[in-house]
């Protein structure tokens, strides 16, 4: 298998100008080595940018699973696909080889075939962290239907808006699950949801916490006894390269969530190439990734990726302080995890812990270790790499989104030398660009600008789901003929991305502009300081001014509040400049934040301005207590 893995700085670059140069034999040499296909492809890519319709390895035939699974069989057949790490320490860990595996989605198939689903069906999922999660995904595709997994955190109201959007014809979920010492009750929320989904015939139910729930007769399933009938063989469906594998929705900085849609053999080919470079995965690994398999980085890098790559990954039900905050480190230990792949709110949230808690436990194992989500601040990559990595274990900061599928801008470990709170260099394949106002590319280094993408990549979103219009207006239409991020970036002296935080997150005061992420960067790193937000509001004089959302460490909250203040804003004249400086700042016990945990800066902007009346779509919020109570603190 060749992925074009790169060992060094020199290789990189020659794999990189080869991408440019000659995209359509790079990727067609990479999908044309690593999988198995039955049928190859006429054509590697075929797009019009303006129009947003893009192919990839047109009329090739292939089944994704049996790429994750079926063909490890003959040689990693008893090696261990995926290890069940449960909420409790105290219940058994599972190690569930590739036989094992196939067996599992082969029955879970063969049910779903029973029970009317079909190629291009639509199944929602929701369920916990646990295997049958994966599984339940992985026999979607193998029969062809088309997965739209919805994390198990949503409210009622978001699953109903969901399974409506792309019409399911069933849903996979549980009587509950386990979250640190709190029992979720799924089942019910999906009873509530379906009172107003029109589209939903049948419901397949797990049991894992033996909670009580009700079944409505002629619809709700319980799955093990159809398991325990089931063949464990089963014929995958022959998917074209662009049939559909999976909707995720992502929200949209305003109006309804984005079913944005992945199809198979493009994406296949994207996440396992960017698994293997990225991770440097080697044959008897352990690869941990904490997020949700509810978000596109569980899709990409707990599930297909990995698997096909022939990998071990762990799936963890848990939370990062559940029993206590040493619970990721003692997980690494106990399993020997060479890779672990997490999130900067995680890491943020661990560091304001004891250190203990990590040094406690056996790291050694550890090779590479990610980060992913949001900018990683400069304290949060220091703490991670001096207390997790060691200084040895290079950070990968890997910038990518849900509708990329995959890993765009990273360093390489042990190849791209790193640099705290830069994703460093784009993968070969992957070309970017920095955007003037102008709508002009911007060449040279030093410079800052609108990221794009101008040649597309195997594992790019081809639509919105029943919206193509929408999908070509949110990314192709603002720079015409590119893919638009959303996100700024400016690229350093040697060619180095960083990711400045979203476009719309830019504030200009007094004619300046003023990213906030850096700002938020000097502020978190005065002492008392645990974390900030940075908005703007009008202001008579300067246009916009600077608000401050802030939370303090223990150690500050004893703090006199009007001196704290003064201290931040010298802190910040010192850092950035005195422009930079904040207007209002309030303090606050914590800060809106979505499930994936980025801060929703459209709340707090609205109540800098002093404008309470309608927050939007707020069902994506983790903490919506949160909301009433900063609110009341800034009247
Ligand atoms: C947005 C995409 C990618 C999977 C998880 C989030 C931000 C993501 C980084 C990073 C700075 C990052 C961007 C991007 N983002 N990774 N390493 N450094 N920012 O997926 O919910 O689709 O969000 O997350 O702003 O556009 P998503």
């Amino acid at each position: 298998m060749s992925y074009y893995q790169v060992k060094n700085l020199e290789q990189y670059f020659k794999h990189y100008n080869k991408s440019i140069r000659e995209p359509r034999k790079f990727w067609e040499r990479i999908a044309d080595e690593n999988f198995t296909w039955y049928q190859k492809w006429d054509k590697v890519v075929e797009f019009d940018m303006q129009e947003a319709n893009i192919k990839w390895f047109l009329n090739a035939k292939v089944n994704i699973t049996k790429n994750c699974i079926d063909r490890h069989l003959a040689k990693r057949g008893d090696k261990t696909a995926i290890i069940f790490e449960p909420n409790n320490p105290a219940e058994e860990a599972q190690h569930i080889t590739y036989n094992e595996l196939y067996d599992r989605v082969c029955k879970m198939a063969n049910v779903l075939r029973d029970q009317g689903i079909k190629k291009g069906d639509r199944v929602c999922i929701y369920l916990p962290m646990i295997p049958e999660l994966a599984v339940a995904v992985l026999a979607c595709a193998r029969i062809g239907a088309i997965h739209s997994v919805v994390f198990a955190g949503f409210s009622a109201s978001a699953v109903t808006s969901r399974i409506n959007d792309s019409g399911c014809k069933m849903v996979i979920t549980s009587d509950g699950g386990f979250r640190g010492n709190k029992t979720i009750e799924l089942k019910s929320i999906i009873d509530e949801a379906l009172q107003k989904c029109e589209t939903v015939e049948k419901v397949l139910v797990v049991k894992r916490t033996g909670s009580e729930v009700k079944m409505k007769e002629g619809r709700d399933i319980w799955l093990q006894p159809l398991l325990d009938e089931a063949m464990a063989n089963n014929v995958a469906e022959i998917m074209d390269a662009e049939d559909p594998l999976f909707i995720l929705y992502t929200s949209g900085s305003t109006g309804k969530p984005k079913g944005m849609l992945h199809t198979t053999a493009g994406y296949m080919v994207y996440s396992a190439y960017t698994f293997k470079n990225i991770f440097a995965y080697e044959e008897n690994d352990v690869y941990w990734c904490t997020a949700d398999i509810g978000w596109i980085t569980g899709h990409s890098y707990i599930v297909y990726g990995p698997l096909l790559n022939g990998a071990t990954t762990v799936i963890f039900e848990g939370i990062p302080s559940y029993p206590d905050f040493g619970r990721f480190w003692e997980v690494i230990d106990k399993h020997k995890v060479t890779q672990f792949y997490t999130a900067p709110t995680a890491i943020r949230s661990l560091a304001k812990e004891n250190w203990e808690w990590v040094d406690k436990y056996d790291l050694s194992t550890l090779k590479v270790i990610g980060s992913v989500g949001e900018p990683i601040n400069e304290e949060a990559w220091h703490w991670y790499n001096d207390h997790v990595g060691k200084k040895k274990s290079p950070i990968v900061d890997t910038w990518w989104q849900t509708e990329t599928g995959g890993i765009m801008i990273s360093p390489l470990p042990f190849v791209t030398p790193t640099k705290p709170t830069y994703a460093t260099l784009p993968l070969p394949g992957v070309q970017p660009v920095l955007m003037d106002e102008k709508r002009n590319e911007i060449e040279g280094n030093q410079v800052v600008g609108s990221l794009c993408i101008k040649f597309p990549w195997p594992g790019m979103a081809r639509s919105i789901w029943g919206d193509h219009q929408r999908f070509k207006e949110t990314y192709f239409s603002t720079f015409p003929g590119k893919y638009f991020t959303g996100d700024g970036a400016l690229r350093d002296e040697v060619g180095y991305y960083r990711i400045t935080g979203r476009v719309d997150d830019v504030v200009i005061v007094s004619g300046h502009n003023l990213g906030t992420a850096p700002i938020e960067d000097a502020i978190n790193e005065h002492p008392a300081v645990a974390e900030s937000a940075i908005v703007g509001f009008p202001h008579d004089v300067k246009g916009n001014a600077l608000y401050g959302f802030i939370i303090l460490k223990e150690s500050g909250e004893g703090r006199d509040r009007e001196n704290l203040k003064k201290e931040i804003n010298e802190h910040i004249s010192s850092h950035i400049g005195p422009i930079a400086k904040l207007d209002k700042i309030q303090f606050v016990s914590g800060l809106p934040k979505t499930r994936s945990g980025k801060i929703m800066r459209r709340i707090l902007r609205k109540i800098a301005e002093g404008d309470f009346s309608n927050f939007g779509d707020t069902t994506t919020l983790l903490n919506p207590e949160i909301v009433e109570e900063i609110k009341e603190g800034k009247l």
